[in-house]
């Protein structure tokens, strides 16, 4: 189980005419992720996804809030301790061309790793090259083939797969997938997100899904959770079915407004939530960081910033003041 609460991060950008300028990146998100579970991240970009990401594999350091892995504050560990925690939550980038590397064959690449299991697991060296072989075959490719292959010579399909497959020879608890498909071929994608949700069933690894399509979070994580994150802050959260089928955040009603589908499949009667374009960039003063972009938006959210809870009565929880069952539809094509 890996826990985070109020996980806050800024990040100070130099340059531009007013000199340094801090980039809140995350404000105060709380997430957990179960062994076994699936839970997606949704947002635009720049949201602060890839951050989050990158908190949680142990990459990135934050400024405020705590990782709880296995029960263990991280805080309470020295950087060297740290690490067989984080070991035990695997990222995966969305380019697996750039995530391996070119000049060592795919041998090469998973051997290095799996000694380093072996050591912390006190099996012989000879283990390293069958389970090398098993780990290629559970993600679906041939091992005889790829084994002494570089990157360069497998299709971005592959590449991806011997990615997962090396994020697994650490024997991960949650596998954290950044954008994981969208480099890839359209045609190769459902292929690697039906690997992903195959290997939640058989391995029981919990898959923390980051992403901006909500059609992807809804297919590898149909019975999880999911998250959605506008300008760092988690606007709404609950079960993943229930919030597409019911948003009631103006920004979630926003990204399934957006969706497009085709003709004939519009539920009648359905509003679309179209957001405003921001007229002032930057920071509201202490609202809503929606406001200046919600259809919605009234006195109180300009000047008051909603917390994440269930007012309303409404099943998931929300960080807004007018939370309204409004029935959105996705645009469709060709209007
Ligand atoms: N290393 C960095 N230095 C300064 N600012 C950064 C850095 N990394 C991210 N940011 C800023 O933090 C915010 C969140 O960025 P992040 O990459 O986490 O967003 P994202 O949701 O992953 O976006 P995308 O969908 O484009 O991948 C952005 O405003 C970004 O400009
Ligand atoms: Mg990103």
């Amino acid at each position: 189980m890996i826990t985070g609460t109020g996980i806050t991060k800024i990040f100070k950008q130099r340059g531009g005419v007013l000199g340094a300028r801090e980039v809140p990146a995350l404000r105060g998100v709380d997430f957990a992720v179960a062994k076994g579970g699936a839970v997606s991240f949704i947002g635009e970009s720049g949201s602060g996804k890839t951050t989050l990401g990158r908190i949680i594999a142990g990459l990135e350091t934050h400024d405020a809030g705590e990782i709880v892995i296995d029960g263990v504050p991280m805080s309470s560990l020295s950087h060297r301790k740290r690490q067989p925690y984080f070991r035990r939550v695997q990222l995966i980038h969305q380019d697996p061309y750039s995530a391996l590397n070119p000049t060592r064959t795919i041998h090469q690449t998973l051997e290095a790793p799996l000694r380093l299991r072996a050591r912390q697991t006190g099996r012989p060296r000879s283990w390293v090259d069958g389970r090398a072989a098993e780990l290629l075959a559970m993600v679906g490719i041939d091992p005889g083939y790829v084994l002494p292959r570089y990157p360069h010579q497998l299709s971005g399909g592959m590449r991806q797969r011997v990615v997962i497959a090396r994020a697994l020879t650490m024997d991960p608890e949650v596998l954290v997938a950044d954008e994981a498909v969208s480099m890839i071929d359209v045609s190769l994608r459902l292929g690697i997100l039906a690997l992903l949700k195959d290997l939640r069933e058989r391995l029981g690894v919990g898959v923390l899904f980051i992403t901006h399509d909500i059609a992807t979070a809804r297919y590898i994580g149909d019975d999880g959770e999911l998250y959605v994150l506008y300008r760092g802050q988690v606007v709404e959260r609950g079960a993943t079915e229930k919030i597409i089928a019911d948003p009631v955040h103006p920004y979630t009603q926003s990204l399934l407004s957006a969706i497009p589908v085709l003709h004939g499949l519009e539920r009648p009667g359905a509003e679309r939530v179209v957001p405003r374009e921001m007229q002032r960039e930057g920071e509201p003063d202490g609202g809503c960081l929606f406001a200046r972009r919600c259809p919605f938006s009234t006195e109180r959210c300009e000047s008051e910033m909603p917390v994440l809870g269930r007012d309303g009565g409404t099943e998931q929880e929300h960080a807004c003041f007018h939370p309204r069952r409004r029935s959105v539809i996705p645009v469709g094509v060709g209007e």
